[in-house]
């Protein structure tokens, strides 16, 4: 069996993502376990090339990892031959330069979501993709969480049915940053750096939507800034001029509704920081980062409206949990996994620059429903 190394180019690693998931959970993690095997049995090893803006920053990560291979040019990254794959975990605004610059240099693009700030930035870079006949993909990590992955298995299984509606609680408090620091990066939280939840979460929400039902048809959202002053990472009070929570209906395919909350100034009364509430014909799946739990239309309490009794009834606990029945390694691994085959074996991969576009496309016209305050029909897009 040989073994070969390949670079990939890591544009962005110094951020949370870029460094927690994708170089030390995802590449690291598959260098340690001796690559990914492709097809003919042979098997192939990353090398992760670091690119960064700070020289320090990006030592000390080589330095704590064994890494030999890091650069603040990008160009020169670029020029490698051995690395036929650029990776983008910078901030979003900053990310379509440098990905048509890796188009340009004839390398498979794969990055974080979303894959620009605007739709038509978004398509700009799928056309420029397919143009120089380049393999092309985004982080839709949601996807690859135990939890959903046994949604979706239910949905393979024909568990529930018709599917009427899915309900879907995304949030928790992300502190202001005065009396306790904030615990997401503060641009977030500033349009003008590319900020806001709708663009954050609706790129997630529309593949989510995809995967488990069928495609978003038209959208109705109210987006809203809360809390309209926050303290930055030095402590600096700024304007969070960006939306902090928005509240969609989706009309999807076949006449699922789909209503998902997006908050950051939400407490949690909930058993995982997301929830989707699945309802069907035949049973109904409620399902979160890592635990599924069903309830068949056989198992279903009469419940009956009488507010003059005390409950007399355990919901919760009505319901049965979904075993594993398989190994869960981490997503943003598990779809790394995937790109590479796509890249070096020619193997399917959906979560393309189109698909991820679609996302965009979301987001962009839910702020534009909130904005004008009506419903807005999701035109099919085509490259
Ligand atoms: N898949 C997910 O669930 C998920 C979750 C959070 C963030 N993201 C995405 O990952 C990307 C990075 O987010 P993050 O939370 O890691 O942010 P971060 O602020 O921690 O990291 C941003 C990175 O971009 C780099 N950068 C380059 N040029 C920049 C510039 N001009 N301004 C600011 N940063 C610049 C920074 O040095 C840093 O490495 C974003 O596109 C974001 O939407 C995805």
């Amino acid at each position: 069996m040989t073994t070969r190394e390949i670079g990939v180019v890591m544009n962005g690693v110094t951020g949370r993502m870029g460094y927690n998931q994708h170089l030390v959970r995802s590449i690291l993690a598959i260098r340690a376990q001796g690559g990914v095997t492709l097809s003919d049995g042979s098997r192939v090893v990353p090398e992760p090339i670091l690119v960064g803006r700070s020289e320090h920053k990006l030592r000390v990560i080589a330095d704590r990892h064994g890494l030999t291979r890091w650069t603040t040019d990008l160009d020169t990254a670029l020029s490698d031959p051995k690395a036929p794959i650029y990776f983008d975990a910078q901030a979003t605004q900053v990310r379509g330069k440098a990905v048509l610059s890796a188009i340009a240099a004839g390398k498979h693009i794969y990055c974080e979501k979303p894959v620009a700030d605007t739709f038509t930035g978004a398509m700009e870079l799928a056309r420029a993709a397919r143009d120089a006949g380049v393999k092309n993909g985004v982080v839709m990590d949601k996807v690859y969480l135990p939890g959903l992955r046994k949604l979706r298995r239910l949905v393979d299984g024909g568990f529930f049915g018709r599917i009427l509606s899915i309900r879907g609680e995304f949030g928790y408090w992300v502190f202001e940053g005065d009396w306790q620091p904030a615990q997401r990066p503060s641009w977030n939280y500033r349009v003008q750096d590319g900020g806001g939840i709708t663009l954050d979460m609706f790129c997630h929400w529309n593949y989510v939507l995809e995967e488990i039902a069928g495609r978003v048809e038209a959208v109705y959202a109210r987006a809203v800034t809360h809390i309209p002053r926050r303290w930055d990472e030095e402590g600096n009070p700024y304007d969070a001029t960006a939306d902090d929570a928005s509240y969609a209906i989706f009309e999807l395919t076949g006449g699922v509704i789909a209503q998902i909350n997006s908050s950051w100034c939400v407490r949690v009364h909930r058993d995982e920081l997301v929830e989707f509430q699945v309802d069907g014909t035949e049973g109904s799946a409620v399902a979160g980062l890592r635990e599924c739990r069903i309830q068949h239309r056989g198992g279903t309490p009469k419940a009956v409206w009488n507010p003059d009794l005390p409950v007399t009834e355990r919901f919760r606990d009505q319901w049965q949990p979904v075993p594993n029945n398989a190994e869960f390694d981490n997503g943003f691994k598990a779809e790394w996994e995937e790109f590479l085959r796509h890249c070096l074996d020619d193997a399917p991969f959906k979560y393309d620059f189109l698909a991820a576009a679609r996302g965009v496309q979301l987001a962009e016209l839910g702020l534009k429903s909130s904005n004008e305050g009506r419903r807005i029909v999701v035109p099919e897009v085509a490259l």
